[in-house]
């Protein structure tokens, strides 16, 4: 494959404030070494390989810059769970399994800026102590785990990478690894059994928490790509620097996917907190689709917690008093979409308007999740499949009334039993879609469909509940 890509612009909207996107759709820019160069390319990685490896931690700890793959962990805090007085090899791995639907960013880094990622990815080797690390690409991308290789290549040509890197004593080796489409895989210790070569079941944590027992037992340190490219620009600024931008403990910028029924969905970047939902929706994305209302969005990926269109949120301000905030003030930062029972997760918005069932949405949901648990675990692997077969049949038309309680019933034994999060993450949209749409998706279902003798999945269900609830007042 030829190395050069040359892109088409595409102007950002003006509200956004491009970092890690700077590249994306920029007129006249390709995917070559001479062209990243040429742009102030690896300028950080020299500045950080001046410094002490401690020093380039204790920066991106003060960046406050938090991991953009889902949990919002503090970035430079889990650098620093690699055990003192470890004496065996330590790994890096960059997470490019984008698998969290409706989250669509780290593709156009891997397709059209794979030297930032590399850049990042040797600072932060750098500062972890590694030698070796790796890049797992979803299957899904083969182009962008080519483009990575020839990026790579051209690299180790130019001292970049490889041995005693641009004159140091520091040498890092990167490899490219394909996973085979499993959103699984995204999953931190699932991706590192698949990485060994193994079935991708998640470990349990504790005590398999990857930077103490992580990739062949040795510390290991798991980002995203987008975190890691966001370090290159904390080396940039400076960590206090960096804080500035964004918000209050939601420094930097992040890159959020929209979807959905918005005139144009799209990724945007923007500052960390410094926008609104509706700012979100009705500027940057040009409101919802023509004559059709708000009616929920999902803010962090198809597992965080749905928020209704016309809900209002109690939260606390930092002097401890209570106050109300409608959907679209919500800014979009980790802690104020926390605080409003939700997520900010992959920075996957997806927009629902009213000509959507909800039952429809949620049957797509439980589909996926259905389709994706690794199985391990007795509640995930049956509960995820019985929940797509109830919320099928309330799709259908042959639900039951008991049909939501069963499900509210199944989601609960999930959540928090499981060896992985993937629990929660299949579990709360049940649940929270329930909490929020009750009457919709009860009205969805029939009396009737109960009474039908053809149905003995009512009066199963009946049973169930009546011994669950029993098995309850006992305990
Ligand atoms: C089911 C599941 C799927 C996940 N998928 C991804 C993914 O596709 N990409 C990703 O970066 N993180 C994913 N994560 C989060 C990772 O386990 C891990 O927390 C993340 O890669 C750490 O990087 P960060 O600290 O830079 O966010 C997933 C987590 C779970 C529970
Ligand atoms: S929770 Fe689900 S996906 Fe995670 S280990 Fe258990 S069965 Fe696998």
């Amino acid at each position: 494959m030829d190395s050069i890509r040359y892109i088409a612009g595409k102007e950002p909207h003006p509200r956004e404030r491009r970092m890690i996107f700077r590249n994306v759709d920029r007129e006249g820019w390709d995917t070559r070494f001479a062209t990243y160069v040429a742009d102030g390319g690896y300028l950080e990685l020299r500045k950080a390989l001046a410094m002490k490896p401690a020093e380039v931690t204790a920066e991106v700890r003060t960046s406050g810059l938090r991991g953009r793959g889902g949990a919002g962990f503090p970035t430079g805090v889990k650098w620093t769970f690699i055990p003192p007085d470890n004496t065996k090899p330590v790994y890096l791995i960059c997470n490019a399994d984008e698998s969290e639907p409706g989250t669509f960013k780290d593709r156009y880094i891997l397709h059209q800026d794979p030297h930032q990622l590399l850049e990042g990815m040797a600072i932060a080797a750098y500062a972890v102590g590694a030698r070796k690390a790796f890049i797992y690409i979803r299957e899904e991308f083969p182009d962008a785990a080519r483009i990575l290789e020839e990026a790579i290549d051209e690299a180790v040509r130019e001292n970049i990478l490889g041995e005693n890197i641009l004159g140091t004593e520091f040498s890092l080796e990167i490899i490219v690894h394909r996973g085979a489409g499993a959103y699984i895989c995204g999953e931190e210790t699932g991706l590192i059994e698949s990485l060994e070569g193994k079935r991708p079941y998640p470990r349990i944590k504790p005590p398999y928490f990857p930077a103490a027992l992580g990739l062949w037992m040795c510390p290991t340190i798991v980002n995203n790509v987008e975190t890691l490219c966001h370090v290159k620009h904390v080396i940039a600024m400076g960590g206090s620097e960096y804080a500035a931008v964004g918000t209050r403990n939601n420094s930097g910028t992040r890159i959020l996917c929209v979807s959905g029924d918005v005139v144009k969905p799209g990724y945007y970047e923007i500052e960390v907190g410094r926008m609104t939902l509706g700012e979100l929706i009705d500027d940057v994305c040009g409101g919802m689709r023509p004559g059709r209302a708000l009616k929920a969005v999902i803010p962090g990926g198809s597992s965080s917690k749905v928020l209704r269109g016309d809900e209002t949120f109690t939260i606390r301000t930092p002097d401890g008093a209570s106050s109300g905030l409608a959907l679209r003030d919500i800014p979009l930062d980790f802690d104020t979409l926390a605080a409003c029972g939700s997520m900010a997760g992959s920075g996957g918005v997806i927009v629902i308007d009213d000509s959507r069932s909800i039952s429809w949405v949620l049957n797509n949901i439980n589909a996926f999740y259905a389709h994706e648990s690794c199985g391990q675990c007795t509640p995930c692997r049956e509960g995820a499949l019985w929940m797509r077969k109830i919320t099928d049949r309330v799709v259908e038309g042959r639900g039951t009334p008991t049909d939501i309680d069963t499900l509210l019933s199944i989601a609960g034994q999930i959540e928090g039993r499981t060896i992985c999060a993937f629990g929660e993450a299949c579990a709360w949209p049940t649940q929270s879609f329930i909490h929020k749409f009750r009457d919709e998706l009860t009205g969805a279902t029939s009396e009737d469909n109960a009474a039908k003798a053809s149905n003995p999945e009512a009066v199963a269900q009946r049973r169930y509940l009546a011994e669950a609830a029993a098995a309850g007042s006992a305990r």
